[in-house]
């Protein structure tokens, strides 16, 4: 059998509708009474340990994603955040401890599979196709959900015809609605960075997440730039329900944005609770200023 017979595929008729829910978020005003406690558990991170060689990244650390919350991964330099995600999405499978997501346990995958498990991310340096346009960058997020071989899509025609179709509407509406409009002809390489970003949300966004990872969406940014990219997010998580996991160092973002924060400090965690909770906490104090508090 091949790999791409084997991945789920999304059912054809529900491939417009994220586009109509998308058209519909633009003109929607955010909801200050958005439940901020969270539901059930999406993902659960158990005492897990990640090592690279005698470089001990993560070491026991539990905690959990639930549905429909905005989760912050927080820490100084070299913490371990990057690791996690790569571990919550499957690049990484740890020496130690579990990942659950939906309820199953987590079983060694290769990277590619990572991708079609219903998480997708955004890298801490932007990993576009530089030489592509927006659209097209946008479109190889979508390959993953498109069901017909290579075969088809080689040759365009017949059903592969008619889903390219489909897919392309999909990414058009998700254009529209980071407002990226402008550039969609434009190769990437040549945009600024803090588009570049908001390129490369929108190709993790064209695979229907139901859990969005995000490394650092707005480093590098001006204050504008990370304005609209917070408003997105916020409007991801509102409007279209997408669970985000989200790593950033300025805090003034973390605490606007986040339901609930954990914090890493040299592999390990410190702290975990709503901003406020994890704002006043002695130990992250601590970690932040580099002294004994
Ligand atoms: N592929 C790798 N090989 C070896 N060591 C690694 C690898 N990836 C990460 N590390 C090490 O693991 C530790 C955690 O790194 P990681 O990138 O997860 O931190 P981070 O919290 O994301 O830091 P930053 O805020 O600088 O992005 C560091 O000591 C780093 O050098
Ligand atoms: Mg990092």
């Amino acid at each position: 059998m091949s790999v791409r017979t084997e991945m789920p595929i999304a059912p054809a008729e529900t491939v417009p509708s994220l586009g109509m829910v998308m058209a519909e978020a633009q003109h929607r005003p955010p909801d200050p009474a958005r439940d901020r406690a969270g539901g059930e558990v999406l993902l659960s991170v158990e005492n897990v340990s990640l090592s690279f060689g005698g470089v001990r990244a993560i070491s026991d650390v539990s905690f959990d994603i639930r549905k429909g919350e905005i989760r912050a991964i927080i820490g100084p330099n070299g913490a371990g955040k990057t690791s996690m995600l790569n571990v919550i999405n499957g690049f990484y499978f740890p020496q130690q401890g579990a990942i659950t997501f939906k309820g199953e346990k987590r079983r060694e995958m290769r990277p590619y599979f990572a991708a079609t498990s219903g998480i997708s991310r955004t890298f801490q340096n932007v990993a576009l196709f530089k030489g592509m346009s927006t659209l097209d960058n946008m479109m190889a997020g979508r390959t993953l959900k498109m069901r017909r071989g290579l075969f088809w899509q080689a040759l365009r025609v017949g059903p592969a015809m008619a889903e390219e179709i489909r897919h392309r509407e999909v990414v058009e509406r998700l254009i529209d609605f980071l407002e990226i409009q402008h550039i969609r002809k434009v190769p990437v390489g040549k945009l600024p960075y803090g588009l570049q970003k908001r390129v490369e949300l929108g190709r993790a966004l064209a695979m229907e997440p139901e859990l969005l990872l995000l490394d650092e969406p707005m480093a590098g940014m001006n204050l504008e730039e990370k304005e609209d990219m917070s408003r997105f997010v916020l409007t991801i998580n509102q409007s279209l329900g997408t669970t985000i996991a989200l790593i950033e160092h300025d805090m003034g973002v973390v605490m606007d944005l986040s339901d609930r924060v954990v914090v890493l400090e040299y592999g390990r965690k410190i702290a975990d609770g709503t901003p406020d909770e994890v704002k006043s906490n002695p130990k992250v104090i601590d970690a932040y200023l580099g002294v004994s508090h």
